[in-house]
């Protein structure tokens, strides 16, 4: 599969107070052309910032430090703002977890989805309007042509996401961003919009990377993984690979705090992870984990492990794979 979206040692921080505040630490992320790739990982560990990195939405607070993120070989980072404008919207969509931060309550949905059509596809407002009807019969909004004139406050919680995918797919992307698209619904709508998702990425050879806090959503939707903690990637490898063979404590503390099939147990009874994740300003010195890891070394609270490459497959950050059977894996070494 051809290399569609590479984010490469990206290091973005934020001013607080007159400070710069590291909020992302050289993370490093690959998607193919049709692939689906989860990022994972607890709240404010900088899954959103990473999103809005690609699409250049960074607040003004923001400074990208170093690194380079290439959309089929385009550097985002350097490109114009008129040709960015393609680029977001456009070639790139985005989804975020409330539907009504993307809708407008006051026009119908056909009018909206019509308009996002036209914003990167010149035609009429006749030929704009079959397009809507057909991209929400896409996403199985039924009958379409009946609800064209029908308002945001008309549809479910569930249906609106499934317009504000409509409008993320009206320019044809090749690459879907769906920033915690389901977070916001009940399990069962939730496996359905996942189910979608997964439809028009064979239908339309769409690549997708979902954001979630939900190793679960993951490991039915994506065939790659990245799990980020504290503005870091921890560990990425193929989503059957981590599962199976978690190398970071971190993953593996999150992993056991999924349900298991058939075990009916109560979330406040499983195992999760003590202690909290540090404040991104006061960061702990070596691995920013070590001082929730069950497994700590002396070597943990000293030094910075890089990443390295996993037995299985797949990469991560911790000195506990075993030197003799991990490669040091220099992230970013491919400098072409
Ligand atoms: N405008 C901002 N100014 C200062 N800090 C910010 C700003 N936006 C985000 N941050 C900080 O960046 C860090 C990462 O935020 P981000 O929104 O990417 O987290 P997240 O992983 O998406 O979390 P969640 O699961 O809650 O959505 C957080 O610690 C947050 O405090
Ligand atoms: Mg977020």
């Amino acid at each position: 599969m051809r290399d569609l979206l590479s984010i490469e040692n990206l290091s973005v921080a934020f001013e607080v107070g007159g400070r710069w505040v590291p909020v992302l630490r050289r993370v490093s992320l690959q998607i193919d052309e049709g692939d689906s790739v989860g990022l994972v990982g607890e709240s404010g560990s900088g899954k959103s910032v990473m999103a809005l990195s690609v699409l250049r939405l960074l607040p003004r607070a923001a400074r990208v430090i170093e690194g380079r993120i290439r959309f089929k070989g385009r550097d985002l980072l350097e490109l114009p703002e008129t040709q960015m404008r393609t680029i977001r919207g456009g070639r790139v969509g985005i989804v975020f977890q409330e539907p009504m931060t993307s809708l407008n309550p006051v026009f119908s949905i056909g009018f909206q989805v019509a308009e996002a059509v036209r914003a990167h596809r010149p035609m009429g407002s006749g030929q704009a309007r079959a397009e809507a009807e057909r991209l929400l019969d896409l996403v199985a909004i039924t009958p379409a042509g009946e609800r064209l004139d029908d308002y945001p406050h008309q549809f479910s919680g569930g249906q609106l996401q499934r317009v504000v995918l409509a409008i993320a797919l009206a320019a044809e992307p090749e690459l879907l961003i769906a920033d915690e698209p389901t977070s916001a619904l009940d399990v069962t709508v939730q496996a359905e919009i996942l189910e979608l998702l997964g439809e028009l990425r064979s239908r339309l050879g769409l690549a997708v990377l979902l954001i979630t806090h939900d190793l679960a959503v993951v490991a039915e939707t994506c065939s790659r993984v990245s799990v980020m903690y504290a503005g870091q990637i921890v560990e990425t490898a193929a989503t059957r690979d981590l599962f199976d063979a978690p190398a970071h404590p971190y993953t593996r503390g999150l992993l056991a705090s999924i349900p298991r099939l058939g075990r009916p147990e109560v979330r406040g009874q499983l195992p999760t992870i003590p202690g909290q994740a540090p404040a991104l300003g006061d960061l702990p010195t070596g691995c920013s984990f070590h001082p929730r890891c069950r497994e700590v070394m002396e070597q943990c609270r000293v030094d910075e492990p890089e990443m390295a490459r996993r037995v299985s497959g797949g990469e991560a950050r911790c000195f506990l794979m075993d030197s003799s059977t991990v490669e040091k894996a220099e992230i970013g070494r491919e400098d072409s």
